[in-house]
């Protein structure tokens, strides 16, 4: 497996990947990886005859206060389990690559109303630094194909949003979430919590699967049932930022007559922030 450290490094392989007549799939990753990004690997290897992954704390999407300093940064680890996981090379720029301005304020994509929801209401700036970091990485690597997680849904949507507004050609491609056994979205900000924390945290996951029951129930009160699972999270322990009951392909609220559904919660569990979400389909 290549290590491309350089954006120059990054272009030469994918070119001669492409001179024999591959196509290219990007993986972009924080690193820290686990066996959810394994499982992205895996997608895009049916998806494109190269993958490349991407491990980059992009600075830009953590505001002020939160974890960028602490996040975990494992990198021989990280390449250890691409190797393994079959990827053809991995991306590791650092921030002056990724953002040759030198420290300065630099071009910035923002993407309009849906930076700006759900969990971009609680961490503003997020998204732009999301969409910003991911277009530099796709005109770095000009991939078919890339893989992102649906643990992060709202950022899925967002950048397929992008993708379709600023005619991009890569095409973007949801993973399912991974899971721990008892139902814990796998996450690399999971290993925050002590042993408590980790004990309280699937009550996340276990009130946006009662939300689903209600919803299959015939329940659509998206109100009463957001806030029904707001106490549930609070009364588990959690201190909930949000649920909400929204549209999959736009995270629009509902419409009338909608049948495919997306319910998100974000939560706080001492100091780390948890999100996670799942897919409803109605008849
Ligand atoms: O999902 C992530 O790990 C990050 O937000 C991403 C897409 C790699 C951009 O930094």
């Amino acid at each position: 497996m290549k290590i491309l450290r350089t954006s120059a490094a990054a272009r030469r392989a994918v070119r001669a990947w492409r001179a024999a007549g591959g196509t290219v799939a990007l993986v972009p990753t924080m690193g820290n990886l686990h066996a959810g990004h394994a499982s992205l690997v895996d997608i895009a290897r049916r998806h494109a005859d190269r993958v490349v992954a991407s491990i980059f704390v992009n600075p830009t999407q953590f505001g002020p206060g939160e974890d960028y300093a602490r996040y975990p940064r494992t990198l021989r680890a990280d390449t250890a389990r691409l190797r393994a996981a079959g990827a053809d090379a991995v991306f590791v720029p650092t921030v002056a690559v990724m953002y040759p301005g030198g420290g300065g304020p630099s071009t910035t994509v923002s993407v309009p109303g849906l930076s700006t929801d759900l969990c971009g209401a609680h961490r503003p700036g997020h998204f732009d630094g999301v969409a910003s970091v991911v277009l530099r990485l796709f005109n770095i690597l000009t991939p078919e194909v890339a893989v992102f997680g649906e643990k992060d849904y709202q950022q899925l949507v967002l950048l397929r949003r992008m993708a379709r507004d600023l005619h991009l050609e890569t095409r973007i491609i949801g993973g399912p979430t991974v899971r721990e056994a008892d139902g814990l979205a796998m996450s690399s900000r999971n290993q925050y919590l002590d042993a408590a924390g980790r004990r309280l945290a699937p009550a996340l996951h276990a009130a946006l699967r009662e939300c689903r029951l209600q919803l299959l129930a015939g329940k659509r009160d998206w109100a009463a049932l957001e806030r029904r699972a707001c106490r549930r999270i609070e009364a588990a322990g959690l201190h909930p930022e949000y649920v909400a009951i929204r549209e999959a392909r736009d995270l629009a609220p509902p419409g009338a007559g909608c049948t495919s559904l997306r319910v998100l919660a974000a939560a706080r569990l001492g100091g780390t922030r948890l999100i996670d979400n799942l897919a409803v389909r109605l008849r």
